[in-house]
């Protein structure tokens, strides 16, 4: 369906759990959150029934995250229910992968379409410090287990930040003998993300085309999101940048967000949106659901203002609740 300013929203991304068996600087504290309990979680269930009222509403695609969605048992379950949805097509999953090879075999019988593994480092020390945990060689595993799966679409999400400058050229050469799209995620000053040090697309791109030489532009697909991606002379896959702060893309957002807890969520810098557990829990109908989502759609502000003041409905959220 089309939110007020004529944005066409066909993409769900669902975060199944605030927890992670990781600690990224910019996601989560050092010593730990106090996890949302079982209770205060969607169900499986009551995540289907949304994903359905969303579907009737011209939602397409669907995307699994967390927290890390590895850690919720019986995924796969999930990935299969979504997927047998009547509208749609394809079900993902961003994940930090270090639960993925185990997992894997599960999630393809199930019909996953595609995986976006979080992955900032290919040093074992920076990993090590970056995350909170020394686990570099489990997200490796999962990341060459997805790039075995025939079919299966395998991203990597790279954050730069002031702390892994280094690593930027050798993950960005991850995609030269591999058909791998890497990219790059401007850091988004939301929750401890507003913490360290951003990097923005041009200040990357400018190391990427001093190591492998001029990047040229690739078709994008604008359904597929706002990436923007490149190439470079005898790379098999590419390169794409995600640039919320520097390159503003509010005006073609096709996203909402489900939290854990069942807040739909239209822009990832407020927190409006609609408390949908609170509906199921007292017994809306698909009616009432359908309603309550396309109410909050319309109402999807027009853009963050990630630069400008502090506003009272910024979002206070840290990112292992939203998903990213
Ligand atoms: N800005 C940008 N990306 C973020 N992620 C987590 N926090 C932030 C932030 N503040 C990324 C993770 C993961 C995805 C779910 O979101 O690295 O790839
Ligand atoms: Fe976990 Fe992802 Fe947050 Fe890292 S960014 S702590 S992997 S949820």
């Amino acid at each position: 369906m089309y939110d007020r300013f004529g944005r066409d929203i066909r993409y769900l991304r669902v975060s199944v759990t605030d927890r992670c068996n990781l600690r990224c600087r910019y996601c989560m504290p050092t010593e730990g959150v106090e996890w949302m309990p079982h209770s205060a979680i969607l169900s499986y269930e009551q995540i289907v029934r949304i994903v359905e009222a969303a579907a009737a509403l011209g939602v397409r695609k669907v995307r699994l995250t967390g927290g890390e969605p590895l850690t919720r048992k019986g995924l796969p379950a999930l990935v299969g229910a979504i997927k047998a949805v009547p509208g749609i097509r394809t079900v993902s999953l961003t994940t930090n992968g270090l639960l993925l090879a185990e997992q894997l075999p599960d999630l393809l019988s199930a019909g996953l379409d595609g995986v976006n593994l979080s992955l900032d480092t290919l040093d074992r020390a920076q990993f090590a410090a970056l995350t909170q945990r020394d686990e570099l060689s489990r997200a490796l595993e999962g990341l060459e287990a997805a790039l075995a799966a025939p079919g299966l679409t395998v991203k990597v999400n790279c954050v730069p930040t002031g702390s892994n400058d280094d690593q930027l050229v050798p993950l960005a050469g991850l995609a030269k003998d591999r058909a791998l799209s890497v990219r790059f995620i401007e850091l988004m000053p939301i929750g401890l993300g507003s913490t360290l040090d951003r990097r923005t697309e041009d200040e990357v791109l400018s190391r990427l085309e001093a190591a492998f030489g001029p990047a040229s532009p690739r078709p994008t697909d604008p359904l597929s999101g706002p990436s923007r991606n490149m190439t470079f002379d005898g790379f098999r896959g590419e390169v794409g940048f995600i640039s919320a702060v520097s390159h503003q893309f509010c005006n073609s957002c096709n996203r909402v967000r489900l939290t854990a807890t069942g807040f739909l969520k239209t822009c990832l810098q407020y927190d409006h949106g609609v408390d949908l557990r609170s509906m199921l829990e007292a017994g809306a109908d698909d009616a009432a659901l359908r309603a309550a989502i396309a109410g909050a759609i319309d109402h999807k502000p027009a853009k963050h203002h990630f630069c400008g003041q502090r506003e009272a409905a910024d979002e206070r959220r840290n990112m292992n609740q939203i998903g990213g």
